[in-house]
C-alpha cells in the first residue's frame, strides 16, 4: 500500500480517561474509542540511560501512539519540511504519529516508561532509517492520490 507522508500538524495529544479516587489514579485506553487504528503490536522503552535518544527513523505505513507511561521525555517530529516538539509527563496522554514522520525521543528522565501502541507488527522493510532516505521517500510519495492519515 502506497501511503501519502503525514504532516506534523497531523500529529496531536490524546487524552485518556483517568479515574481518581484516594487510592490513585487510573487510565484505561479502548482501541475503538481513542486509537485511530487497529493496535497490532505493544513495545516499550525503559531503563534509557541519561543524554541517549531513541527513534531517529520515519515508518513508511506504520502508526504509533506514544505514551509517557513514567518519567518525561520530549518527541521531536519532522514531516521533511516542518518540524514539532512534544513533551510527554502524564501517562494519561498519548503522542499520535501518522505514518510518514521522522521521529526522535529525547531528554529522557530517569526511570521513564514510553509505551508505544503501533498499527503494525514489527518489520524492518516498514523502516526508513536514514534521514536522506526519509526525504527522498516524502519528495517520492508527496503526490500520491492516497490521502495523508491524518486523525485529529
Ligand atoms: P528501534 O525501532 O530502532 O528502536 P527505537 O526506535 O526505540 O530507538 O529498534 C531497536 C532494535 O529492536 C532493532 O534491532 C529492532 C528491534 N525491535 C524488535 O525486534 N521488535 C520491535 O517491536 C521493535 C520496536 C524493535
Amino acid at each position: 500500500m502506497l501511503v501519502k507522508p503525514g504532516r506534523v500538524d497531523g500529529c496531536h495529544i490524546v487524552n485518556f480517561p483517568k479515574v481518581s479516587d484516594y487510592r490513585g489514579n487510573l487510565s484505561f485506553i479502548e482501541e475503538s474509542r481513542q486509537i485511530p487504528f487497529a493496535i497490532k503490536r505493544v513495545y516499550y522503552l525503559y531503563d534509557v540511560p541519561s543524554g541517549a535518544s531513541r527513534g531517529g527513523h520515519a515508518h513508511k505505513e506504520l502508526e504509533q501512539i506514544v505514551i509517557a507511561l513514567s518519567g518525561s521525555f520530549d518527541v521531536i517530529l519532522d514531516d521533511g519540511d516542518s518540524r514539532r516538539t512534544f513533551f510527554l509527563n502524564r501517562p494519561h496522554y498519548g503522542l499520535y504519529i501518522p505514518s510518514g514522520i521522522w521521529r526522535e525521543l529525547e531528554n529522557f528522565s530517569s526511570n521513564s516508561v514510553a509505551l508505544s501502541l503501533v498499527s503494525q507488527v514489527y518489520d524492518e522493510l516498514d523502516y526508513l532509517r536514514e534521514y536522506e532516505e526519509f526525504k527522498q521517500w516524502v519528495t517520492n510519495n508527496a503526490g500520491t492520490e492516497q490521502g495523508p492519515r491524518d486523525y485529529r
